[in-house]
């Protein structure tokens, strides 16, 4: 009988939105061996990775958990616990992540009241705050980085407005955590999600999570129970109750709680700053090569989050043949332009172990390769010394 072969992926540089390449550390962590849940030695795993989440997230919350799930399954836990029907929220929408973030808070019932930016800009902070005030707001919700543009919204005018009328503020910090300072305590952030596959560099299928006892008080008064069983934060704490006797919910994913307590201790050696300008250096090399390159970056340099990267394609120039060209030639991941980028830009993520220059001038290199046999001769040579 002929055996199946095992599916054998290519070796593929991914610099694209996510995910990030995996640190080999962690993919070592994640191949040991399976422990029962429930292990004594698994309990204080999670105790630790608890303890850790709170270094990276910058934050003393008791509820500090991964969820068993994506990206989005925090967003979903965060709304589906915080929003009762009838709540005013008032989301930020400056991209593809804030329009979900509507979607989901509409389907808990949630009256939504939407502060649009232009696609590539921050939300007005001022704009945000007339909303907030502008009547008896719960919850506040925005995208801190915006993978979807790459912009990084600062958001000290958002809190502020926010804690004027009592609403709590929800902060989308899945590309960010890890790659720039997210401080969610000392930035007055009540609940926060993010995920493994960007700047942590562990593969996707946990969402690092976090409420506020503000949080949990709102939660604890709520009329009813969560519409979601599997994401009901009182279940939930139950099964990552440290140092008590865990309750039984569900079946954490084993492999991938080695995996991120790996990928948290490669950040904390690092240390955060370190981490953070690690990200910035990375992002000044790249925008110098694509500068040489004649590639625009299309976000204001105030507001570009160092880990994701919108560059316009020059006229011309069909940019999902030139995503195909880097896969297929140099093996390398990027990403589509999404929103009004469609078709005219491509995104660029340097993040945790991607965040490297070596990568940079691999990536650099392989766009002049690309330009070049479309009839864009560019000096891959300069380019490369502006990279550093
Ligand atoms: C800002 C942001 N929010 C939410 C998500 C959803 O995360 P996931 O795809 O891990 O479910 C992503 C994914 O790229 C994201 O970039």
């Amino acid at each position: 009988m002929a055996l199946r072969d095992p599916f054998r992926p290519s070796e593929i540089l991914l610099l694209g939105p996510g995910p990030s390449p995996v640190d080999p550390a962690v993919a070592a962590a994640m191949a040991a061996p399976t422990l029962g849940h429930l292990d004594p030695e698994f309990i204080a795993l999670m105790d630790r990775v608890q303890q850790d989440l709170r270094v990276v997230l910058g934050t003393a919350n008791r509820f500090t958990i991964p969820i068993s799930g994506t990206g989005s399954a925090g967003m979903e836990a965060a709304i589906v616990n915080l929003v009762e029907p009838g709540d005013r929220v008032v989301v930020g929408v400056h991209g593809v992540f804030g329009g979900r973030m509507v979607d989901l808070v509409r389907r808990q019932g949630g009256e939504v009241v939407v502060v649009e930016a232009p696609f590539g800009q921050p939300l007005d902070q001022e704009g945000m705050a007339r909303a907030i005030l502008g009547g008896a707001t719960r919850l506040v919700g925005f995208v801190h980085a915006e993978t979807s543009t790459g912009v990084l919204q600062p958001f000290d005018g958002i809190v502020s407005a926010a804690r004027e009328v009592g609403a709590l503020v929800l902060g989308d910090c899945v590309t960010s955590l890890a790659g720039a300072p997210v401080e969610a305590d000392a930035r007055g952030l009540d609940a926060v999600y993010s995920g493994t596959q960007k700047c942590l560099s562990v593969p996707p299928g946990l969402a690092p999570f976090t409420l506020s006892d503000a949080a949990i008080d709102r939660i604890r008064g709520r009329s009813g129970p969560s519409t979601s069983w599997y994401l009901d934060v009182g279940l939930l704490s139950a099964y990552w109750k440290e140092g008590g006797d865990r309750v039984y919910h569900h079946t954490a994913p084993v492999q991938m709680v080695y995996g991120l307590a790996r990928g948290l201790d490669l950040v904390i050696d690092e240390g955060l700053e370190a981490r953070f300008e690690r990200h910035r250096a990375v992002a000044a090399a790249l925008y110098r090569g694509l500068d040489v390159l004649g590639l625009r970056c299309l976000v204001d340099p105030a507001f570009r989050t160092p880990m994701l990267t919108s560059v316009g394609v020059p006229e011309g120039v069909d940019e999902a043949g030139l995503r195909r060209f880097l896969r297929a030639e140099h093996h390398i991941e990027i990403g589509a332009g999404l929103g009004a980028f469609r078709g005219r830009a491509v995104r660029i993520g340097l993040m945790g172990h991607g965040a490297r220059l070596t990568n940079v001038r691999r990536l650099v290199a392989a766009l002049g390769d690309g330009l070049s046999r479309v009839g864009h001769p560019v000096d891959v040579g300069a380019a490369l010394r502006a990279v550093g």
